[in-house]
């Protein structure tokens, strides 16, 4: 029976029973900590707009990497949901302001109309604005649940991939590269900014929830790059490639509003392998990061390649 035991092959890991699994605390945990009208009331209405704008759709994928990277390196459980909805609340804020007529002027989201459609400009603003705060507030109970020291860290990370440094500095680059034909390198730190800090410090946050060392922690980093930047370029091929039913967000924009990207820039099949070689490099990072002892990244490998081959 021994032998038998070790031959048997494991159990093949699931990422749809995984990330149901993670999605049931994330959800809740968002519902709680959302100007939950039963709780923590919001004034005139704002509550609703912010709610409207987190639950209920996205595909929460910056969450699961915070949980995923939590798990690679056996971190702390509460402060990685604390970080997974922190970021995931920056990100939709990121959305409700992208979609604002001052940026890409866009209707549809998640299947739904946009928040300033739905509630107006100046509530889709302070909406977006009080995301934002949350996100923080999160970071930072007051109830020695996260260990001071990890607080400070994770807001420091998100600070950072959220400013101008990276989430709003990509943005900013975005507008101002309308009808301009960008060099490769000028689109890439556009992307990676604009997108790709963000996913990237999903990763490094998770990993921030133990002390992780060294090499681990790089190789965590080089992956979050890669697969920070293979999102935004396959985010720019399902823009042509999709249509608006199954994106949830009206498809073409890119083209109509003439949007540098990747596949204004190389094409539909160059920019599809491109993608496929981010996937690449993202995996070779973590079999740096299983050969450094006992990690665990099936969850990570997972949703690097669900990331790059999504359809949506
Ligand atoms: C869309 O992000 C916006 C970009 C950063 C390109 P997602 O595709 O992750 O959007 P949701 O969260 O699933 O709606
Ligand atoms: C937005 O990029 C990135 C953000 C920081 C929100 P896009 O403008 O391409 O995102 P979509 O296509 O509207 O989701
Ligand atoms: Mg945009
Ligand atoms: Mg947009
Ligand atoms: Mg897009």
């Amino acid at each position: 029976m021994p032998l038998l035991s070790t031959l048997e092959t494991p159990p093949l890991f699931c990422l749809a029973d995984w990330s149901t699994q993670q999605l049931a605390s994330v959800e809740q945990a968002l519902s709680r900590w959302v100007a939950d009208p039963a709780q923590t009331p919001a004034p005139a209405g704002l509550g609703d707009a912010m709610r409207y704008a987190v639950l209920d759709g996205g595909k929460r994928l910056r969450p699961l990497l915070v949980l995923a990277a939590c798990e690679a390196v056996n971190g702390s459980r509460r402060a990685a949901l604390r970080a997974a909805c922190a970021v995931e609340l920056i990100h939709a804020y990121s959305l409700v302001h992208d979609d604002m007529p001052c940026m890409d002027n866009d209707v549809l989201r998640r299947g739904k109309p946009t928040v300033h459609v739905r509630f107006g400009q100046a509530q889709a603003l302070l909406a977006g604005d009080a995301l934002q705060a949350l996100a923080f507030e999160i970071l930072t109970p007051d109830d020695a649940s996260v260990d001071a020291a990890m607080q400070a860290r994770l807001c420091r990370m998100l600070a950072q991939a959220a400013g101008y440094q990276g989430m709003a500095g990509g943005q900013a680059i975005d507008l101002a590269s309308v009808g301009l034909p960008l060099s490769s390198v000028q689109l890439h730190e556009m992307h990676r900014l604009k997108t790709g800090a963000l996913l990237q410090a999903s990763v490094m946050m998770g990993a921030s929830c133990a002390s992780t060392a060294l090499p681990v922690q790089e190789a965590l980093r080089d992956y979050g790059a890669a697969i920070g930047l293979a999102f935004q370029v396959v985010d720019d091929i399902l823009d042509v490639t999709a249509d608006s039913a199954t994106l949830g967000k009206t498809a073409g924009k890119d083209a109509a509003q003439d949007k540098p990207t990747f596949v204004s820039l190389m094409g539909l099949a160059a920019s599809t392998d491109y993608a496929q070689q981010l996937l690449a490099q993202a995996l070779a990072s973590l079999d740096k990061v299983q050969a450094s002892g006992l990690n665990d990244t099936d969850a990570l490998r997972a949703l690097a390649d669900m990331l790059v081959n999504r359809q949506h």
